[in-house]
């Protein structure tokens, strides 16, 4: 008995319609596949992938990405959204593939041609998903310029909600799969806004915690923890502390600057302070020497300083360099819209300056109310955001949520060394310090910030005596 040719014809269009359904969404993240960045390592473990996602069709706004699988059982690993911001006089607006991904937790470190491993690379623990965001930074654009000029807390929230939305769907393997949020500086606002948009929106994704290093949470208590810290590192005399502390304070002076009129008292203050300091200290790490080749040399310079004889401290440099090749920007099947480079820190983007005064740290209150792991960190040597305003926010905020002291302030190792110091407050809510780290922690302590991701991945207490 032979089927009707009816039967037949059906089911070899409801066949063909499967297959393109099947091989489109394959095809989908494959075009995103990178085969192989120029100078990278002949053999490598994982998978690499980027591209753009078009978070408004109407206005032409893209935001692009750098997706790198685990090393080792990607299936069984979670994953990392990683968002970079830096809180500059310019405003936020830096690259999270160009500091994040090159220069701090990435898998490779450019330098000249090549790409060199990085040994403590975040991928040996996660899928590391990183977003160059808002639109204007990086390669990231929005065809409409109007989107660069006034850019605020709430559009870049919404839209790396929208990407993270099409991102999922593009990749629906790492839908249900271990996810957390994490980022640094101005990512103190990005982070937490994200994870709350996320919370609200009723999203499937699988939310498990946020991680923040040396992150802007609340602008005076930020701000003005810089004078101690700069005179308890003997960076200005007890004068110019006792000036910096009652005369006119760092908050104050930001304010000014922002506004673009700092008055008489606050302008000497201000000078005094910055003299003593003096312009060849790095502020992001007051004891790294700073890049002297962008000043005499493009030669590398190696920190010969003990513990850190291999940190470049230009790599930030070397990654400018890569990422403006050509061959290099195909590769990532990346482009440049509107801009004539690609640059680490944007130079179209204006953001709303006013949004650095809002206060972002009652948000980490409600996530981890809401039973997501939050964990706030500080490379101990950054001057910009440093950890002695930190501790006293997340401190003051576990006293406001009735949070008990589970592990009391005590070192953690990484080696037989201190890493750091850490308190943990409910199991929800943790402080850690980086010792000897920037504010950019795992560029200058790279192996000392793998510990301490990895403990947070796994929500175990960090290695102790
Ligand atoms: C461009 O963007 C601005 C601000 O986002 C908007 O007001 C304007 O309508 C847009 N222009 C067009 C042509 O869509
Ligand atoms: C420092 O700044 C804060 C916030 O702007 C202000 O309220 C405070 O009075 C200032 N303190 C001193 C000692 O100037
Ligand atoms: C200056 O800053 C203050 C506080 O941040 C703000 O309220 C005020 O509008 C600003 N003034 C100008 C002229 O921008």
């Amino acid at each position: 008995m032979r089927p009707e040719p009816w039967i037949l014809i059906t089911v070899t269009i409801l066949l063909a319609i499967l297959f393109q359904t099947f091989s489109t969404a394959k095809s989908a993240y494959e075009a995103d596949r990178i085969v192989n960045l120029p100078g990278q390592p002949a053999e490598i473990s994982f998978r690499q992938y980027a591209g753009f996602i078009t978070i408004d069709e109407k206005q032409h706004r893209a935001l692009f990405y750098y997706f790198v699988e685990a090393e080792t059982e990607p299936a069984s690993k979670p994953l990392v959204l990683w968002l970079n911001g830096v809180v500059g006089f310019v405003g936020p607006g830096c690259s999270s593939i160009g500091a994040g991904a090159f220069c701090e937790h990435g898998p490779f470190k450019p330098s000249g041609d090549l790409l060199l491993i990085n040994e403590y690379s975040w991928n040996k623990e996660a899928n590391m998903l990183y977003l160059e965001s808002p639109a204007g930074v990086g390669f990231s654009y929005s065809s409409n310029k109007s989107f660069y000029n006034s850019v605020t807390d709430e559009i870049t929230a919404r839209d790396n909600l929208a990407f993270l939305t099409k991102w999922f769907t593009k990749f629906p393997e790492y839908k249900n799969r271990d996810f957390f949020i994490t980022g640094e500086s101005y990512g103190g606002h990005y982070v937490p806004q994200l994870a709350q948009l996320v919370i609200e929106s009723n999203m499937k994704f699988n939310l498990k915690g946020i991680a923040i290093g040396n992150p802007l949470l609340e602008f005076n208590t930020d701000f003005n923890s810089r004078a101690g810290f700069f005179w308890s590192h003997g960076l200005i005399s007890d004068s110019t502390y006792e000036m910096f502390t009652s005369v006119c304070n760092y908050s104050q002076i930001r304010r000014q600057i922002q506004n673009g009129s700092l008055n008489h008292i606050c302008s000497q203050v201000n000078r005094q302070v910055s003299g003593e300091v003096s312009q060849f200290i790095n502020t992001y790490d007051v004891t790294l020497d700073v890049c002297l080749s962008t000043v005499f040399s493009q030669s590398k310079m190696l920190d010969k300083l003990q513990d850190r004889e291999e940190i470049d401290v230009c790599v930030e440099d070397e990654t400018a360099k890569y990422l403006n090749r050509k061959d290099v920007q195909e590769a990532l099947h990346a482009q440049l819209v509107g801009v004539t480079g690609w640059t680490v820190c944007s130079r179209v983007v204006s953001y709303e300056m006013q949004n650095l005064e809002v206060p972002t740290i009652h948000i980490l209150g409600s996530i981890a109310k809401s039973g997501i792991r939050v964990l706030v960190y500080s490379g101990d040597q950054d001057s910009v955001i440093p950890l002695i305003g930190t501790r006293m926010l997340v401190n003051g905020l576990a006293k406001e949520l009735g949070l008990k002291t589970s592990v009391p302030y005590r070192v953690w190792l990484e080696g037989r060394q201190v890493g750091g110091w850490t308190q943990v407050y409910g199991d929800i809510l943790s402080f850690a310090t980086i010792r000897g780290a920037s504010h950019e922690a795992p560029f200058s302590q790279p192996k000392r910030s793998l510990v301490l991701f990895n403990s947070f991945l796994a929500g175990k207490a960090l290695p102790q005596p």
